[in-house]
């Protein structure tokens, strides 16, 4: 509760909600005010957990709203909570990106997302600790899924609690993609830019052409790629003049 960095008045959303384990503590973690919306598919789970804590919550400065709905395509607007928490069901949902995406989607910049569930740290799959945990529940097995956080999660933290048997990953919402100047020289030997080794790249040549250039580059005390650019662009008029010859 304390990685989702919640203050009093705060609105969180908790995906996957189920019947409610972890409302009282996100109640504390708010200081008894602001707005904690449980999340979950299954309005049975919901029903459970609004049994049990409606009337608790109700004596506070609380509001307590339950949605069911799918956390891959939640029903709340870009931005409009200060964190978002999930733990235990998203190693089952059909699409985990989304899942997580969602989450990105309706914090707003700067809050906390939280997401934790079954997955052994990887250190621990071949033990034999780690086989009869596997054994006994194969959720254990799940990988975290680093790779499916939105290309412009910052600050991520990656843990394993619990013995080591489950993720928890955060991370911190951002309203642009990370930014970076592509267009920075490199010094050096092959020089050009992260643009141009990118989006530059040409087809094949001969190696001792290339081996040629390079050693003639290295002479003249240029970069590999001003020393190709300036023979493209002094030769392309040439090739030009020998097309229009023949
Ligand atoms: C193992 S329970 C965990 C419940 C709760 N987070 C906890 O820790 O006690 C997983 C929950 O995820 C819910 N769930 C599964 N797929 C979902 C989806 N696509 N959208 C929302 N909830 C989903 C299930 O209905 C179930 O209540």
């Amino acid at each position: 509760m304390a990685r989702l960095q919640l203050d009093k008045g705060n609105k969180v959303l908790v995906t996957g909600a189920g019947a409610g384990n972890d409302l009282p503590y996100l109640a504390r973690s708010l200081g008894g005010q602001g707005e904690i919306f449980a999340q979950d598919i299954a309005q049975q789970m919901l029903l459970a957990g609004v049994e049990r804590h409606q009337a608790d919550l109700a004596h506070s400065d609380l509001e307590l709203h339950f949605s069911v709905s799918d956390a891959t395509n939640l029903p709340f607007q870009d931005g409009y909570f200060d964190a978002a928490y999930h733990f235990g069901g998203i190693n089952l949902f059909p699409d985990i990106r989304k899942g997580i995406a969602e989450m990105n989607r309706v914090v707003r910049p700067g809050g906390k997302v939280v997401i934790g569930d079954e997955g052994l740290a990887p250190w621990l799959s071949d033990t034999e600790f780690g086989k009869m945990l596997i054994r006994n529940n194969p959720l254990y097995a799940c990988k975290v899924p680093l790779g499916l956080l939105p290309e412009s999660a910052k600050s991520v933290r990656l843990s394993w609690e619990l013995s080591n048997c489950f993720y928890v990953i955060e991370f911190s919402v951002a309203d642009q993609p990370l930014h970076i100047n592509i267009d920075v020289p490199h010094l050096g030997m092959r020089g050009g830019s992260i643009r141009t080794r990118y989006f530059g790249q040409l087809e094949g040549v001969d190696p001792t052409l290339r081996d040629h250039i390079y050693a003639e580059a290295e002479r003249l005390g240029l970069s590999r790629v001003e020393c190709i650019e300036s023979l493209l662009r002094r030769g392309l008029p040439a090739v030009d003049a020998e097309k229009n010859a023949k």
